[in-house]
């Protein structure tokens, strides 16, 4: 296929989270903790739980639309819709649900695992098929419902997470908006943060047996995962920027995943970047995994705060290990 070099631009976003909320004092009555130790460690007051009638594809689809009417593209108009999520309503995955639901019919569709790093994996995914000429107009969504998997009986993780999407609309433009990116894993911290498969033996016939197991709970280090996040996080978002030939007092914004405030605070001292320039909602969201920067660029989109060209530096980081950070400005 011959292909034409483009510029990329994101141009709208949309949210959704369920309809039920549980406050810290709330999730007090689940486990054994308290408002003060939550919101004094991790700044988070309350966080979103979906039913068991709500599903990853609902919220999906739901801020999937959201952003396409930002955008003011229709689901026809999409090439590509690409799902970072690892808590699919199908371990074939979920995005071609999202599509079908959207009616975007021209569009391929995918799902893209990458724990808390998937959305910025998938801007950057999104961004080489826009930038290749491959693909003209994309529909990102980020969206995760942990309260699936966490284990409700710890309190150490149970209150640090919530459920959510947030979507953007990358597309094609005349001038380049996606300015820098920088990725990186690191396996062998994999042990760090799990939801791991659980083997269990069925065998078949006398010397054949397969795996039918189930997964198990999320487990954290704690403790590692902050250490990792506050030393990692400055020096990918340092390196987006320097391919972005752009230095940190030249962003407008500081859009981090939603972990925990404290790791916010840490990554914005750091870079020197003032604290009314850190995007936070994670009181009211708790970490929403791979919907968290989306649904925090969304509401500040949506309050007016971020202007078209506002520049805007986001870093994912999380399970695998793996982390990333991509630098671009707002609008076409
Ligand atoms: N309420 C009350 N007490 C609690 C709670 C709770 N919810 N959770 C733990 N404790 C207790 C522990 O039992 C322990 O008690 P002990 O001293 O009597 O044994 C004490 O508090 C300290 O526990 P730690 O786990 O050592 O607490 P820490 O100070 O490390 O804080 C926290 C825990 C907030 C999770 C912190 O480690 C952190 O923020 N880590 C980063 C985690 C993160 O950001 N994860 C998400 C990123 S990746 C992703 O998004 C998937």
């Amino acid at each position: 296929m011959q292909t034409v070099a483009s510029g990329v631009a994101i141009i709208g976003s949309g949210s959704a989270s369920p309809a039920a909320s549980l406050d810290n004092d709330g999730i007090s009555q689940v486990v054994d903790t308290s408002d003060e130790w939550i919101a004094t460690r991790t700044g988070i007051r309350n966080r979103y739980l979906a039913s068991p009638q709500e599903s990853l594809t609902d919220i999906a689809t739901l801020a999937g639309q959201r952003a396409l009417a930002m955008a003011n593209v229709t689901a026809l108009d999409l090439d590509m819709v690409l799902l970072a999520t690892s808590t699919p309503d199908d371990l074939f995955g979920s995005a071609c649900q999202v599509q079908g639901a959207l009616g975007a019919k021209h569009a391929v569709a995918f799902d893209l695992t990458a724990a808390c790093s998937g959305f910025v994996f998938g801007l950057v995914t999104a961004a080489q098929f826009i930038r290749t000429g491959t693909y003209r107009t994309v529909l990102l969504i980020g969206a995760d419902l942990l309260s699936r998997w966490v284990d409700w009986s710890d309190r150490g993780t149970c209150v640090l997470f919530g459920d959510g999407a947030g979507a953007v609309v990358l597309q094609a433009n005349d001038c380049d908006r996606f300015l820098g990116f920088a990725l990186q894993s690191d396996g062998s911290q994999n042990s760090c943060l799990n939801l791991g498969y659980q083997p269990k033996a069925q065998p078949l016939t006398a010397n054949l047996s397969v795996s039918q197991g189930t997964y198990q709970p999320l487990t954290m280090q704690g403790k590692e995962v902050y250490r990792f996040a506050v030393n990692r996080v400055p020096e990918i978002i340092e390196k987006a920027l320097f391919q972005a030939n752009l230095d940190a007092k030249q962003l407008d914004w500081l859009l981090l995943h939603q972990a925990n405030q404290r790791i916010l605070d840490a990554v914005a001292k750091r870079l020197r970047i003032d604290d009314q320039k850190v995007i936070s909602n994670m009181a009211s969201y708790g970490n929403t995994s791979a919907a968290s920067i989306p649904l925090a660029l969304d509401e500040t989109l949506r309050k007016g705060q971020i202007k078209s060209g506002d520049v805007i530096a986001t870093a994912g980081f999380g399970a695998g290990l793996s982390w990333g950070a991509a630098i671009f400005a707002w609008g076409p």
